[in-house]
């Protein structure tokens, strides 16, 4: 019989395509979200693309019968957190309301994991913990300083922290935390990707919407740092990257005893100037752009040493710029609406 996992925010931007590639690797699938910034029509095509079902259950992680529904009455082998609130800005203008979902979302969760009796978690942390590194730190190690610049980032920084207490606290934990650098892109069918509610806030879900008319232009957050174009840097890592590093985590989850950490990178920094002439590359059209002044907040530079995932998961990014480019362009062309809710 196949084992269950159960994914908490399945329906967003990274669950959706772990979710194709859990049920295309044979696991049984358990979805828990409460769609407040993610579309159950990405279920849909999750189980068009998959060819096979999955459990939904709607609901917030907060809410403890929700999360008893989600776990059912089978035994459940592992869970995926991904349900969050990821929104730096609105994290600065409500940081209750991120303690509450993130930090109280997550114990809500290891409540419900001790109830069922699942002791294997896999937790979608950011590479945000490193807030605002010196561009000399990169590329940035899993033990590089974790000092977390605004709320959004404290949260991840506390429940890693938390996970670590409580692995150390009761013996029979496998807990692993993945902080991922800056995923993007879309499932190469064009049929799933990344559907932001009202502007979006991110760099290649803006550029696509420029490319494709949904806006005007595409402002250019700061031209005077320090770096061979005056852009900022980041590591841009394919989601389905992304998503194939939680199928390694959870294929190691014995081997930790207790907790650990891993970035997910690709390894490479890549300025806004490059990928806006990616973006062209894969689009064909032309991107307007405004240079405008830094985004408060903004780290110069930050990119992965992603070697430690490679050794102990065997995991590394597959897919380059390029590939984000053309797969992000073609869920854009084909889905100009996103989801269409
Ligand atoms: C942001 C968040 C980070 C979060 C991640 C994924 C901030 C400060 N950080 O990362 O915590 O984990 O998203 O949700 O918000 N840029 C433009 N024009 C735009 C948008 C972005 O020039 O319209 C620039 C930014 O200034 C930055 C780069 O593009 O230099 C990447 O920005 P973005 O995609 O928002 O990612 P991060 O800032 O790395």
């Amino acid at each position: 019989m196949a084992e269950r996992v159960l994914v908490t925010g399945g329906a967003g931007f990274i669950g959706s395509h772990t979710c194709v590639e859990l049920l295309a690797a044979g696991w049984d699938v358990a979805v828990i979200d409460d769609l407040s910034n993610s579309s159950r029509e990405a279920l849909r095509r999750v189980e068009e693309l998959a060819g096979r079902g999955l459990r939904f259950v709607e609901g917030d992680v907060l809410d403890a019968a929700a999360l008893d529904r989600a776990f059912g009455d089978g035994p459940c082998a592992a869970v995926i957190h991904f349900a969050a609130k990821k929104a730096v800005g609105e994290s600065c203008a409500d940081p209750l309301g991120y303690y509450r979902t993130n930090v109280g979302g997550t114990i809500s969760l290891l409540g419900a994991m001790r109830r069922h009796g699942v002791r294997r978690l896999v937790f979608s942390s950011s590479a945000t913990v490193y807030g605002d590194p010196a561009p000399e730190a990169c590329p940035l190690a899993e033990d590089a300083p974790r000092l977390a610049s605004n709320p959004y980032g404290q949260t991840k920084r506390f429940v890693e922290q938390m996970l670590r207490d409580l692995a150390a606290s009761e013996a029979g934990w496998h807990i692993l935390s993945l902080r991922y650098f800056n995923p993007a892109g879309a499932h190469p069918s064009g049929r799933i990707g990344e559907d932001p509610r009202g502007v979006p806030e991110n760099l290649l879900p803006s550029a696509m919407q420029v490319a494709a008319g949904r806006l005007p232009e595409l402002r250019v957050f700061g031209t005077d740092y320090p770096t061979r174009d005056g852009t900022a840097i980041r590591d841009y890592l394919h989601v389905v990257d992304v998503a194939t590093g939680h199928l390694r985590a959870l294929d190691h989850l014995s081997a930790v005893d207790g907790c650990a950490e891993y970035n997910l990178g690709a390894g490479r920094g890549v300025t806004v100037f490059e990928v806006i002439e990616a973006v062209r590359r894969a689009s064909g059209r032309e991107v307007p752009c405004v240079l405008e002044s830094r985004r408060a907040g903004d780290a110069v530079a930050a990119w992965a040493d992603p070697a430690l995932a490679e050794r102990e998961l065997g995991w590394k990014a597959e897919r380059d710029l390029d590939d984000i480019c053309a797969d992000a362009w073609r869920w854009q062309s084909e889905n100009p609406a996103g989801y269409g809710t």
